[in-house]
């Protein structure tokens, strides 16, 4: 990621974040209609958990030219999902739905390099996720 694309990340989010309870709903609608077998994971009020991703990716966008500084945060972050029972596969989709939700809350603001950049993050960001959570299985053997 150059910073280049971490400042297009940057200010694309800020559009999107000004919609955040429209683009938190679409983001849903859109994971459930594409992958309906992940609903029943998610127990609790789709609003409220719209909300924390979306201050989750508020976050990480804050701290892109300095990731390193999240990492433990990344860490348990992912110990959750492996408890919430995210695969490593789930991540494709999330990816796509999030792409889906940028593309369709950035209307003519969406063009290649801003769909590159945030798929460099979310690449970046999913990596990771996967990792910790592969690194916490073996140790849990
Ligand atoms: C990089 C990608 C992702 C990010 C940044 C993210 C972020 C979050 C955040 C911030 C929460 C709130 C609770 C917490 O902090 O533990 C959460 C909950 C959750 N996430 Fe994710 N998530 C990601 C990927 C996924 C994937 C791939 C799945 C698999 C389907 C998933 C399923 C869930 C579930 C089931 C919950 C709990 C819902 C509940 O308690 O009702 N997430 N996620």
């Amino acid at each position: 990621m150059n910073t280049q694309q971490i400042q297009l990340v940057k200010e694309s989010w800020g559009f999107v974040i000004v919609k955040s309870e429209e683009a938190g709903q679409l983001f849903y609608s859109r994971l459930f209609e594409v992958a309906p077998g992940v609903k029943h994971m998610f127990k609790g009020d789709i609003k409220e958990q719209s909300r924390k991703l979306m201050s989750m990716v508020t976050y990480v966008v804050a701290k892109l030219d300095k990731l390193e500084t999240i990492v433990d945060e990344i860490k348990s972050l992912a110990k959750r999902h492996d408890k919430y029972g995210a695969k490593k596969e789930h991540y494709s989709v999330v990816g796509e739905c999030l792409i889906y939700t940028l593309k369709t809350g950035l209307g003519d603001r969406w063009n290649s390099k801003v769909e590159e950049a945030w798929t460099e993050v979310y690449k970046v960001l999913a990596a990771a996720m996967i990792s910790n959570q592969e690194t916490a299985a073996v140790a849990a053997r």
